[in-house]
């Protein structure tokens, strides 16, 4: 490591709004993960970095200094193009799911390394593993041989990518720091360069149930993002999504699985489908696939084909029902009218406290906790209407979901239509 710097500098560099050196910038994350930078001196430099930002070229160099912190993929042994996705997090977001089957089934290669669920978004593992048998930790062979026989793998990151950010993250997670776009750019793109992939789409959300609560701030995400992949040599491009309305009908884990695989099987909601379709031709177009036809993978069975070896591979007993709560409630349509709003952070803290997700790392989340929901913004509904059932394996959870869900629906007089456009822009 080149150099020996002062940490106070470093700090009052950037609480002075000034620009750390490439050489300033390795070492603060080299020795920050060796244990030489101490916490409160991290914590110190995470929020002036908040407060002051940083330029493209520190972003940069940050990014690449958390790539070095560890180990990087390579799946140029597979003779095979590879394509991954990353959503930056809401609520019922479940697309993960169907669409590494499906692109599977043009011959790229999906790996996708994904992480559990912290706060109200949920996290794919945590589905997944409600399917009985299905395991997550995979080695690197096995990953590889996955991919090679049938071309998608789902699993757990390895604790040997950008060891750097699991040590910020964690650290940012109790500082108030995590939502800074240059230390949320540099997070993600981090452990996606270091898996290797050859192409990257983004899936940037906007809205109450995202990080990014405004469209300008998740544009300006989104073009830090897609400029340090393409830095890296990994084609990037990003969707901007809405995220104001849960996606689907459901969010929770068990719940979300079974709709996924109602989209495997050519059914299930529009907006699940229109996304997933889309994500696939992105991610097949920054393969090299321009004529490739998804939304037919889905109807004719090939995108099932692939997530049934896909699930199996890990263990997943397809057989197997899936985990259903042992406790329901419903909650009723207050009024006659139109369903213009079912805000997605509510039902996401609902689905949370339910104990879909978890509150500390450690904490174990039930697999068939959540909640269902029985219309979407744009349907007519009728006072005391089902719209969304409460699911979990202890009731006592229920009075604090209920309070989550107490402003989340909105209904207007017939005639209004809600504001919802599913895909916002693309950024390449
Ligand atoms: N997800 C990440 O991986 N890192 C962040 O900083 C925020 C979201």
């Amino acid at each position: 490591m080149s150099g020996n710097f002062d940490a106070v500098d470093i700090i009052r560099t950037k609480r002075d709004k000034g620009t750390l050196s490439d050489e300033q910038i390795d070492w603060t994350i080299d020795a920050y993960t060796r244990g030489i930078i101490a916490d409160e001196q991290m914590s110190a430099l995470n929020m002036a970095i908040l407060l002051n930002g940083m330029s493209r070229p520190e972003i940069s160099r940050w990014t690449a200094a958390m790539i070095a912190s560890g180990e990087r993929m390579d799946f140029s042994a597979l003779g095979k193009a590879t394509a991954d996705k990353h959503s930056t997090g809401g609520v019922g977001d479940k697309i993960t799911l169907p669409l590494a089957a499906l692109v599977a089934v043009f011959g790229v290669a999906v790996p996708q390394l994904s992480g559990r669920g912290l706060g109200h978004t949920g996290g794919t593992l945590d589905k997944l593993e409600s399917i009985p048998g299905w395991q997550a930790s995979l080695s690197n062979e096995q990953m590889m041989n996955q991919l090679s026989d049938v071309g998608a793998v789902i699993c757990a990151a390895g604790s040997g990518l950008a060891p750097a950010d699991k040590k910020l993250y964690a650290l940012r997670d109790v500082t108030g720091t995590v939502e800074s776009i240059p230390l949320i750019a540099s997070s993600i793109m981090s452990k996606k360069i270091a898996e290797g992939t050859g192409s990257l789409v983004l899936d940037v959300k906007v809205g109450s149930g995202a990080f990014m609560k405004d469209e300008e701030s998740a544009r300006e995400l989104a073009e830090t993002m897609v400029a340090l992949g393409k830095d890296a040599g990994v084609n990037t491009v990003a969707l901007l999504t809405n995220m104001e309305t849960p996606l689907g009908l459901t969010a929770g884990n068990a719940i979300e699985v079974a709709e996924s695989v109602e989209v495997l099987a050519g059914g299930g909601p529009e907006d699940v489908v229109e996304l997933t379709v889309r994500l696939a031709e992105e991610m097949l177009a920054c393969a090299g696939i321009h004529d490739a036809d998804p939304a037919a993978a889905l109807q004719d069975g090939r995108a099932m084909d692939v997530w049934k070896r896909m699930i199996s591979a890990q263990g997943g007993d397809l057989d197997a029902a899936l985990p259903v709560a042992k406790e329901s409630e419903m909650i009723y349509a207050p009024a006659d009218g139109v369903l213009v709003g079912l805000d997605a952070l509510s039902v996401g803290v609902a689905a949370w406290r339910l104990g879909a997700g978890r509150a500390r790392k450690e904490d174990v989340v039930q697999a068939g906790a959540g909640v269902r929901m029985h219309a979407k913004p744009g349907a007519m509904v009728r006072a005391g209407e089902p719209l969304m059932t409460l699911l979990t394996d202890t009731p006592e959870k229920f009075a604090r979901a209920h309070d989550a869900l107490a402003d989340a629906v909105v209904i207007a007089s017939e005639g209004a239509r809600p504001a919802q456009q599913l895909i916002i822009d693309r950024i390449s």
